[in-house]
């Protein structure tokens, strides 16, 4: 069910502008965490040669079958929760992640994780929604957060992607904020983080 939903709520044109600019600038091989439905298979750029899928729900690696056969890049899934990866040390040019943070169960274990499989000179790509700036929202944030993981499968409203990405042992070399479109209500579930980071050396 909750898979069914989430691609739902996170397969329109609007979203998919945010994917195709987060996409933008992968090269070789991705790691994505949280694969989902697949829906960011269509936005990656020519350079991208293989994606290693890290996915729990069999039910969303069903229904991204569509669109993994209609992939030019290969796909393969390469185990089920990112907090534990099978993927040897500084293995992958790229790890990308698009609203998964929020539902992982330990963000800082997924990112941990992805620092270590990342080469030095890696990226990692992220598009997430989370905690707002503004007092106003954060307050509804933090009041609707327990409501929130139950209806849509551990979904936080209170994450900081960013914060989260630079606890992890990140830099940010890009980072944008915004509010998706839509009337003041939708603000808890419409704030959204893009941005690239690489691994601070140790
Ligand atoms: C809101 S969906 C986003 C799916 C996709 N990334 C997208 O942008 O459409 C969150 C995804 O994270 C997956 N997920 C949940 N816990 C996870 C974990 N520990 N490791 C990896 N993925 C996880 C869920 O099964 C789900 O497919």
């Amino acid at each position: 069910m909750v898979p069914r939903l989430t691609h739902a709520t996170l397969d329109n044109p609007e979203v998919a502008r945010y994917r195709a600019r987060v996409c933008a600038g992968l090269s070789g091989d991705v790691l994505e965490i949280g694969f989902g439905s697949g829906l960011n298979l269509a936005h990656l750029p020519d350079p991208v040669r293989s994606v290693t899928a890290v996915e729990p729900s069999d039910l969303a690696w069903e229904m991204a079958q569509h669109a993994v056969a209609a992939s030019r890049v290969p796909v393969t899934r390469g185990g089920l929760e990112a907090e534990s990866l099978a993927q040897p040390d500084d293995r992958v040019d790229a790890v990308l992640v698009t609203f998964s943070l929020c539902t992982v169960r330990d963000p800082a274990a997924v990112l941990s994780e992805a620092r270590r499989v990342l080469r030095p000179a890696g990226r990692l790509h992220f598009l997430e929604h989370g905690l707002s700036p503004d007092e106003g929202v954060r307050r509804w944030q933090h009041r609707l957060n327990s409501l929130q993981g139950r209806v849509a499968g551990g979904c936080h409203l209170t994450r900081s992607a960013p914060a989260l990405v630079e606890s992890a042992g990140f830099e940010l070399t890009e980072v944008e904020h915004w509010y998706v479109p839509g009337p003041a209500v939708s603000r808890p579930w419409g704030y959204l983080s893009l941005g690239v980071a690489q691994p601070r050396p140790a």
